[in-house]
């Protein structure tokens, strides 16, 4: 098996980055949407609902640029192989996630946010000290994010307008997978962070989520 260093890991990262923070759609979809077939309703939502679902998905997807550069962070710090694969694979599985939301606001004739290279770098940053813990508090600190952004999809399927159904089947089936990604982290060992860590994860998803459905 071939051993690749921590410099060969960060051209790796900085590959994977570049889409992304171009901000345009991966080509890497496995997966299609699961919106697709389902008969669009713009046409019957008003222009506060049309505002409200397109930033409501903005948020979302910036959640999901910040998804893909923490874990890309935490596998480029973390020290056991195993931990380095399990989080790649949970950035891949993200990808869907992030297209999903893309095309959507395309649909809804909006933006994606204006500032996702800077919420790309912030959470890269964020992952690769997160990694430097070790490998439990790694997966810990990605079983935390799961069930804050699980908790947070929960929210917002609340407040999209009932007819945006191609929304509502797109943000279920990431409440679902998120919920599922926490769980694995849990069984692969991840150790509970400490309230305030919660805490100031959560203070800077709020902060994301107000400035991301602005801009
Ligand atoms: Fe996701
Ligand atoms: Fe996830």
């Amino acid at each position: 098996m071939r051993y690749y260093s921590f410099w060969d890991r960060l051209v790796f990262c900085i590959d994977e980055a570049l889409p992304v923070m171009q901000i345009q759609r991966c080509s890497a979809v496995t997966r299609p949407s699961p919106a697709e077939g389902l008969i669009p309703h713009e046409s019957v939502l008003s222009k506060e609902e049309l505002q409200l679902s397109g930033s409501l998905m903005r948020i979302n997807h910036v959640g999901e640029i910040c998804a893909q550069a923490l874990y890309t962070g935490q596998a480029l710090s973390a020290s056991s192989k195993d931990i380095q694969k399990k989080l790649k694979k949970a950035a891949g599985e993200e990808i869907d996630h992030l297209n999903w939301c893309e095309q959507r606001i395309h649909e809804l004739d909006t933006h994606v946010s204006y500032l996702n290279s800077f919420w790309y770098l912030n959470s890269l940053l964020i992952g690769l000290a997160a990694g430097l813990w070790g490998d439990k508090v790694s997966l810990g600190f990605l079983a935390e994010t799961e069930h804050q952004v699980e908790r947070h999809l929960c929210k917002h399927l609340q407040k999209l307008p009932l007819q945006d159904k191609k929304s509502r089947a797109i943000l279920e089936k990431m409440r679902q997978e998120e919920l599922e990604h926490a769980l694995t982290a849990e069984h692969a060992g991840a150790v509970p962070l400490p309230l305030v860590i919660q805490w100031i994860m959560q203070s800077l998803a709020n902060f994301m989520s107000m400035v991301a459905y602005r801009i």
